[in-house]
């Protein structure tokens, strides 16, 4: 066999082997093998390929967002705790509480986000704004202005220096405005 003949019988054989993973694949796929309950972990190579996936995603999408220099603002950390008691604490908890019923059953889990996360600002940002596909984190950014969800950010990085009673004065010291303010937020926002 020359050179040539030899590459053109190891192209074949990739190519052959290639459409046999595949329908492998497929064939797994349908099967129904693969098990979506909540109460059973992933394996170890789709938790790797999903969680991977979904950092990288993350850190490249949030790029392009803009962080706003007042995110230090009592006003914003007051309001956004605020939010966060409201729509937030039943799945992430909040210092002082207990688990609850749906924080337990999700899978993937709601992180805790007291301890603090190890993702900046903008990457929360648009975590928060878009949530995340196929995991119980909604995309608040369809009923909430950007301002609101800045708001929420805010207090996320003053929320890991707080204890029980300073968070729950700080939830009850939100503005008095600023359940009209979302009222009337706009809904079609960016
Ligand atoms: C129904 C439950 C639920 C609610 C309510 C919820 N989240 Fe989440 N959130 C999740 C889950 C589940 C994840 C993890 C997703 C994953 O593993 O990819 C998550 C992830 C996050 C993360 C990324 C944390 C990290 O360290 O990777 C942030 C930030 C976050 N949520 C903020 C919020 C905020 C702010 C609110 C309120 C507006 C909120 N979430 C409401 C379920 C929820």
């Amino acid at each position: 066999m020359n050179n040539s003949m030899r590459i053109w019988k190891w192209a074949g054989i990739g190519a052959v082997a290639i459409v046999a993973i595949g329908a492998a694949g497929l064939a797994f796929v349908y099967s129904g093998v693969y098990d979506v309950a909540a109460d059973v972990p992933h394996t170890r190579l789709v938790y790797w390929l999903l969680d991977t996936a979904r950092d990288r995603s993350v850190a490249v999408h949030a790029q392009a967002v803009q962080v706003p220099g007042d995110l230090a603002s009592p006003a914003r950390i007051s309001a956004g705790a605020d939010l966060y008691g409201e729509m937030c604490s039943g799945c992430h908890l909040a210092p002082g509480m207990q688990k609850t019923e749906i924080s337990r059953g999700l899978y993937p889990a709601a992180p805790e986000l007291a301890p603090g996360t190890d993702l900046t600002p903008a990457e929360e940002f648009w975590i928060i704004k878009h949530g995340i596909k196929m995991t119980g984190m909604a995309a608040w950014g369809k009923t909430h202005n950007d301002t609101l969800i800045w708001d929420m950010v805010a207090f996320l990085q003053k929320l890991p220096s707080l204890s029980p009673d300073t968070y729950k004065a700080l939830v009850k010291s939100a503005p008095a405005d600023h359940d009209e303010m979302m009222k009337m937020q706009d809904h079609d926002h960016g």
